[in-house]
């Protein structure tokens, strides 16, 4: 099966700061691909490296099969893309909005009907952008990206500044493109939590370089862990260590990643110190546990 759109090893270097740091990922027909990280990890330069916007420094994008630099024509033509914010005319309509987009495309002007309808907005067409929530400029947005039968569709921040209403009206208008019609879908974001509804399959961006990449269900399983309430934290992150256990603490507690099996002998090692264990739980990391981990606690929403 080829995937819809490849990123090999993606670098971009601007004056002697590395913005983007060897990133790669693929995402297959259907899929809908998360790229999470807080601001200023370098998500929009990446999708302006995938869209052609800026070059890469080094590494390689290839859309529906197509060499993003050697066969650009044929590989935009199967993408449909807003970075940062839908460039939009407020003193238009939504309609003549879109017609502008058609004509810059060359779809026929019947798209204009079938992708205000997707996105909900076939009632609102004849009036003027300007009168618009933003969460119906972002969905007019998403339609215009949609003009033309994209197989690929790539947002950067979608739910940025809309309420919960808003953000859940564009997560169900996503899932519902990628299963109804195998769209692929590959969205940036700072929030956690859309993220972690919306996509099926998630890298952690920060600082450039992704640090985690997996399914949402793969990288939340694959973080359990016990966590045991003592009555020596350091003496017993110290027999962590020794039996080469990854763990983290607070005043009284300690998360040991292990699986509850693997439990009972750690639990009498910890006896035998003479360390008093007064509670053990099974419990999963959060994404958001996980998130603030592999990026050293910066403040995300
Ligand atoms: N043209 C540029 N010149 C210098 N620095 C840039 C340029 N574009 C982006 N940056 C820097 O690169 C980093 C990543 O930016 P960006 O890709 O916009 O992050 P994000 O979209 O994740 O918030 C930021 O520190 C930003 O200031
Ligand atoms: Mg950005």
């Amino acid at each position: 099966m080829t995937s819809t759109l490849t990123a090999t090893n993606l670098t971009k270097i601007i004056g002697d700061k590395t913005i983007v740091d060897d990133v790669s990922f693929e995402l297959q027909r259907g899929e809908i691909f998360g790229f999470l990280g807080p601001n200023g990890a370098g998500k929009t330069t990446t999708i302006r490296m995938l869209v052609g916007l800026i070059k890469p420094t080094s590494g390689n994008v290839t859309i529906c099969g197509f060499d993003q630099r050697h066969q650009f024509e044929d590989a935009m033509r199967c993408v449909g893309c807003i970075v940062e914010n839908p460039d939009l005319y407020r003193f238009m309509t939504g309609r003549e909005n879109l017609e502008h987009f058609a004509r810059m495309l060359r779809v026929g002007s019947n798209e204009i009907e079938r992708v205000a309808d997707l996105v909900s907005l076939a009632h609102r067409l004849e009036q003027r952008v300007g009168t618009y929530s933003l969460g119906m400029r972002q969905r007019l947005g998403i339609a215009q990206a949609l003009l033309g039968d994209p197989k690929l569709l790539i947002l950067d921040e979608p739910a940025n500044g809309l309420d919960p209403a808003g953000i859940r009206e564009i997560r169900e208008l996503l899932r519902r493109l990628a299963s109804e019609r195998e769209m692929s879908i590959f969205i940036s974001s700072h929030l956690l939590a859309e993220i972690e509804l919306t996509c099926d399959r998630v890298a952690i961006i920060h600082k450039g370089r992704i640090l985690r990449e997996g399914t949402v269900r793969e990288l939340i399983s694959s973080r359990r862990e016990m966590e045991l309430r003592v009555d020596d934290v350091a003496r017993a992150a110290a027999i962590a260590t020794d039996r080469n256990l990854t763990y983290r603490t607070d005043t009284d507690r300690i998360w040991i990643a292990i699986e509850e099996p693997d439990t009972p002998p750690v639990i009498t090692a910890l006896v035998d110190a003479g360390i008093n264990v007064f509670h053990a739980q099974r419990r999963t990391q959060s994404l958001e546990e996980m998130f603030l981990e592999a990026t050293g606690g910066e403040t995300v929403d």
